[in-house]
């Protein structure tokens, strides 16, 4: 059986998390038992939830454990099958987590699925037609509910869950409008991903500037947003939502280092008679078929180009983490292993 390169949690961050909370380790893998099934992961999915993960507080999900390999999605490629309906060859996703192979209890429902990729590439089964695109429907579709005609924006625009948004609230008539940090960015969402416009949040000092942008952008106010960030960006989308607009709550990304998110005018939420909904996509898994196959159709045909950035090998993926928690990132992050 072959060694088996992981990375473990090896303490929790106190603050900003660092390399230093990792540890890289090496072992062999165990020999297959019935209904077993050994994969080689080609690509690791970096996601923001895991930063909450990685402390102890209480949270939708259980801390991940110190001294285990970290959590995560994965693609690969089975290579010994103990299972009857998994040969080798056959192209999976699941949870493998930080590591190079995983011996997966195939029968365990959900543990290992079959990705086909004649027209979708393995990769995007991490991003826009997997996790991060269901994401960005959930919200989008349950949530926002839009009409034709109607203005939406969602910050990290640029990300995983924001660019698969821009897509499929296009294909629903939406004027769209994206908020992301930086003109590459900006230019990428507009350009690429064919949103109808993009501010730069990093141009702008305070809320009222960034209010100000979105008046230009969103000329008839904001119906629904998708808010990844928090912070200012929450502050000055508040400024500009219409009466009776809904605001899908799916994740704080400003705040996952510790940092406080203050939210400037809560009366808002009332004068607009807002609807403010938080969700966690893996807790509606009866969306996901309905889901996967608009986002699979959507990038087969073209119509959403997701942008990956891959850092290479195992031991890179505690910096990539780093950078993503930072804007480092230009679309999906991913790791090749
Ligand atoms: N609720 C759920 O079930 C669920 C599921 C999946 C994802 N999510 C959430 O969805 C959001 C996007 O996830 P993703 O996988 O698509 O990540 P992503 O957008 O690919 O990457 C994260 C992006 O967040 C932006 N960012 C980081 N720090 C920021 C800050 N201080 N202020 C403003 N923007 C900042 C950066 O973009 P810029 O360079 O543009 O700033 C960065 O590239 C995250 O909040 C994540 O936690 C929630």
């Amino acid at each position: 059986m072959p060694t088996n390169r992981q990375i473990l949690l090896d303490n929790r961050p106190q603050g900003e998390a660092t390399v230093s909370n990792f540890k890289l380790v090496s072992t062999e893998t165990p020999a297959l038992q019935d209904g077993q099934v050994l994969v080689r992961h080609h690509y690791l999915s970096l996601d923001p939830y895991m930063r909450g993960r990685m402390n102890e507080s209480k949270s939708y999900a259980q801390p991940q454990p110190l001294g285990e390999v970290m959590i995560g999605g994965t693609v690969g490629e089975v290579v010994e099958s103990r299972h009857p309906k998994f040969s080798a060859g056959d192209k999976v996703v699941g949870m493998g987590g930080w590591q190079e192979y995983s011996v997966v209890d195939a029968a365990q429902p959900g543990a290992l699925r079959k990705v086909d990729t004649t027209h979708v590439p393995l990769s995007h089964y991490l991003g826009a037609v997997g996790m991060p695109g269901v994401t960005a429907w959930y919200g989008l579709v349950k949530i926002i509910d839009p009409k034709a005609g109607d203005t939406v924006v969602v910050s990290a625009a640029a990300g995983a869950v924001g660019s698969a948004y821009g897509a499929l609230a296009k294909a629903r008539g939406c004027r769209v409008v994206g908020i992301a940090g930086g003109k590459d960015k900006c230019d990428y969402v507009v350009n690429e991903l064919g949103f109808d416009a993009c501010i730069d949040y990093k141009e702008h000092k305070d809320a009222y500037s960034l209010a100000k942008a979105l008046k230009q952008a969103c000329p008839n106010g904001i119906d629904g947003y998708f808010e990844n960030v928090g912070g200012m960006v929450l502050d000055a989308v508040l400024l500009r939502m219409n009466a009776h607009g809904r605001i899908a709550v799916c994740g704080m990304i400003a705040g996952y280092d510790g940092q406080p998110l203050p939210l400037a005018n809560p009366a808002l939420i009332l004068v607009n008679r807002l609807k403010i909904q938080g969700f966690i996509v893996s807790e509606h898994m009866e969306v996901w078929p309905e889901a996967l196959k608009e986002l699979g159709t959507l990038v087969g045909t073209g119509k959403l180009r997701p942008r990956e950035s891959v850092a290479q090998g195992i031991e890179a993926a505690p910096e990539a983490f780093l950078g993503l928690l930072k804007g480092k990132n230009f679309g999906k992050q991913l790791v090749k292993l």
